[in-house]
């Protein structure tokens, strides 16, 4: 927990957020899991992506706009070319509160508290800026709720329309090979749609067809806010925490008896635990008996981020022990966190290969136990960042410079991200499973 100086200021916030209302419905959570749950029977996929923090002064619908844009992108890649139904959950609407591995930072002699999500404190190494104020817990809330406004009109009101897809194409990407490719599908998707409306069939009244399920997740690090925000579901009496639809526990808070497992043992949403390489099968048999004790399919999924070098170590003993505990879990992959590294000149960054080769386990390991490999987690931005190293454009070390701008950890870019797309819809088509024929709505 930060150290605020003003403990009356910090009751006061919460209080104020008690009396807020919710930022989003037990029922749109309860859909979540459903959704997950066909995830946890080999039936759908998840993509789960969004900033690795996001930051008060990045508000702006053009911001949150080309962020949905590429997530809608690699979702259609990913649904058109492996015929998976997509699961779309933004680290979006909610993502402030960042973990550290140190409390204090050093700069030129001068320490300073380390800058801990813009939830807590600022970004700008000055004593004021870095001093926990319970005030931007009121702000966290605020930026949530316009961002889903954002989201929940973009995704509703035409712009997630499949007959528009060419258009989520930034002008940047289209010229691109990636863009390129994505324009190929956005045509052929076209033709299938005037196809099945010449037949005769009414596309009007489908509503998968014209919006978009999307759903809102963040760490849930920060509980004095998750707390504040949590209520009772008017229709089943439960605890649901309304600050987003799904939250997860991250590598640092997962101890079983701690506060952050406590805490989301107790509410309906369906919750996500992150597992690195320290993790051990009866760790993480402990963690899913203790999230999940009723075993819902949905309920409980796990993030793990064990790094290009280590997943073929680590994965197949904790995927063999949650199957023999007959605990249903949805696996996700979490590409980013295992393989971040610092470039030569000093900066945090991540390799387009390392990211693949790991998501590449992720899937061989699956396929070999015979088990679902349930979803991919990213960390991406709607800009054209130079952050993540490689790509088909090939961001060289001397390129992180041109346009390095995250808060906390590295992202990757547009043409980065589709690229990645078109890889996992590769190895997703190489998946032993009856689902491509399997017709059930999830949209
Ligand atoms: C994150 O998701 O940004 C994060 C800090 O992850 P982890 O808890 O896996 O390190
Ligand atoms: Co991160």
């Amino acid at each position: 927990m930060p150290d605020w100086p003003d403990q009356d200021a910090l009751a006061a916030a919460e209080s104020h957020l008690r009396s807020m209302p919710p930022l989003v419905f037990a029922g749109e959570a309860r859909r979540l899991r459903e959704g997950l749950a066909e995830v946890a029977e080999g039936r759908a996929f998840v993509l789960q992506a969004g900033d690795c923090a996001e930051s008060f002064s990045e508000l702006s619908a053009d911001n949150i706009r080309d962020k949905l844009k590429v997530i809608l992108q690699m979702a259609l890649v990913l649904t058109y070319s492996a015929g998976v139904p997509v699961i779309k959950i933004g680290r979006m609407a909610g993502q402030f509160a960042k973990p550290r591995s140190e409390a204090r930072e050093v700069r030129d002699g001068k320490s300073l508290p380390s800058y801990r999500g813009d939830i807590i404190n600022g970004a700008e190494f000055n004593e004021q800026s870095r001093t926990p104020d319970p005030g931007r817990l009121i702000q966290a809330y605020q930026h949530s709720a316009v961002t889903l406004n954002l989201v929940r009109a973009f995704t509703r009101g035409g712009f997630a329309d499949l007959a528009r897809s060419h258009a989520w194409n930034q002008e940047f990407v289209s010229s691109s090979n990636e863009g390129a490719r994505y324009n190929e599908i956005a045509v052929e998707i076209e033709r299938a749609l005037q196809f099945m409306q010449a037949c005769g069939i009414d596309l009007v009244n489908q509503r998968q067809l014209h919006e978009v399920d999307f759903y809102a997740s963040h760490e849930a690090l920060l509980l004095p806010f998750e707390e504040a925000m949590t209520r009772r579901d008017s229709l089943t009496q439960a605890w649901v925490d309304t600050s987003a639809h799904l939250l997860w526990i991250g590598e640092r808070t997962r101890k079983i008896d701690g506060a952050h497992v406590e805490f989301l043992s107790g509410v309906l949403n369906p919750v996500a635990c992150k597992v690195g390489p320290s993790c051990s099968p009866q760790d993480l048999v402990a963690l899913c008996d203790r999230l999940n004790p009723q075993r819902v399919a949905g309920r409980m999924s796990v993030i793990t981020r064990f790094g290009a070098g280590k997943i073929e170590a680590v994965l197949p003993p904790l995927i063999e022990a949650v199957r023999h505990s007959g605990h249903p879990v949805v696996w996700i992959c979490d590409a980013m966190h295992g393989n971040t590294r610092l470039s030569s000149s000093g900066r945090k960054t991540r390799h387009f290969d390392d990211l693949l080769h790991e998501i590449r386990c992720f899937f061989d390991i699956h396929r070999s136990l015979g088990t679902w490999p349930g979803g991919v987690h990213l960390e991406l931005t709607g800009d054209d960042v130079t952050e993540c190293l490689g790509g088909a454009e090939e961001v060289l070390e001397h390129n992180l410079e041109e346009n390095y701008l995250t808060a906390c950890d590295p992202r990757l870019n547009v043409r980065q991200s589709l690229d990645l797309a078109f890889q996992i819809a590769e190895l997703l088509r190489q998946q032993s499973t009856p689902l491509r024929f399997d017709t059930s709505p999830i949209s």
